[in-house]
C-alpha cells in the first residue's frame, strides 16, 4: 500500500547525520541487549560521509561499539584494479572500518573481482548470507539522479534481487570526476536488489544539495515505478528521506 513517506528536513547534512546516528546507535545498543548483533546495511558515495564521521566520533568519544554489529554494502564495481581507491571496499575501510572495532569477519561487500562464471553464485551467497544473519535491520541509502537505490537503475523491477547490473549513463557520469573522468567509470556493478533493500526492517535514504531535489520529489510524492526504484519506498513500513533543506526545496 502506498503512504507518505516521511521527509525529515534538517538545517544542514550534519544535523541530520547527528539525528540519525543517535537513533542508530540505540537501535544497536537495543538489538545488542535482546542478545543479537544488529545488522546494518551500508551506502557509498559522497552522501554518507558526514554520518560515517558522526559514527565514528560516537565510537570514540562516546562508546559507540561495533563488535556485534554486522554489515552488508549495497553494491560493489566491476572491473577495478584490486585495491583501486574508488572500489566501494577501500571506501568502507577509508571512511568507516578502519576507525571502529568491526570484526572484520562480520563485514560483507559485494567481490567485484570475481571471474565472470563464478558471480552467479556469489550473488546468490550473498543473499543467504544476509539471510542467514536474519535479515537487515537498519538499511542506509544514498539516491542516484536516475533515482536509483542501491545501484538498481531505471528498469529494475521491484522484486529485483543482488545480480550484475549496467551502470546508467548519467550514474556514470556523475561518478566521472573521482574516476578523473567518465571512460575510466566502470560501466558494470554488483547491487543487491531492490527486493533485497526492500526487505530491511528499517530504511532511511540521506539526500543533500540541490543537484537532488527535482529526484527526490519524484522519488516521494511521483508514482511507484521501476523507472525510479527510490519510489518504492513509498511501500515500506518503516522508512523516511533525511534531508537538508536544498535537498528538500521542491516538496
Ligand atoms: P552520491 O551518490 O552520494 O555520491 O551522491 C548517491 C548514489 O548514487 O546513490
Amino acid at each position: 500500500m502506498t503512504r507518505t513517506l516521511p521527509a525529515r528536513v534538517f538545517a544542514d547534512r550534519e544535523d541530520a547525520c547527528r539525528t540519525l546516528a543517535g537513533e542508530v546507535a540505540e537501535m544497536i545498543a537495543a538489538i545488542n541487549r535482546s542478545g543479537r548483533p544488529a545488522v546494518l546495511g551500508l551506502a557509498t558515495g559522497r552522501t554518507p560521509l558526514p554520518f560515517y564521521a558522526e559514527l565514528i566520533r560516537r565510537h570514540r568519544e562516546d562508546g559507540l561499539s561495533f563488535r556485534e554489529v554486522v554489515t552488508f554494502n549495497l553494491d560493489e564495481y566491476l572491473g577495478l584494479a584490486e585495491g583501486h581507491l574508488e572500489s566501494y571496499r577501500a571506501f568502507m575501510r577509508r571512511e568507516l572500518f578502519d576507525h571502529v572495532d568491526i570484526l572484520p569477519g562480520n563485514v560483507h561487500i559485494p567481490d567485484g573481482w570475481l571471474a565472470k562464471s563464478e558471480i552467479p553464485a556469489h550473488c546468490a551467497a550473498y543473499e543467504r548470507a544476509i539471510r542467514e544473519a536474519g535479515g537487515i535491520d537498519f538499511q542506509l541509502l544514498g539516491i542516484g539522479r536516475t533515482g536509483h537505490i542501491g545501484f538498481n537503475e531505471p528498469g529494475s523491477p521491484r522484486d529485483s534481487r543482488t545480480r550484475v547490473v549496467a551502470l546508467d549513463e548519467l550514474t556514470r557520469r556523475d561518478a566521472g570526476p573521482s574516476f578523473g573522468g567518465i571512460s575510466q567509470v566502470p560501466r558494470q556493478a554488483i547491487s543487491m536488489g531492490c527486493g533485497t533493500i526492500l526487505e530491511a526492517r528499517r530504511i532511511a535514504l540521506l539526500a543533500w544539495g540541490e543537484a537532488k531535489a527535482a529526484i527526490v520529489k519524484t522519488a516521494l510524492q511521483g508514482q511507484v515505478t521501476d523507472q525510479v526504484s527510490a519510489s518504492f519506498l513509498q511501500e515500506h513500513a518503516d522508512a523516511a528521506f533525511y534531508l537538508d533543506e536544498a535537498a528538500a526545496g521542491e516538496l
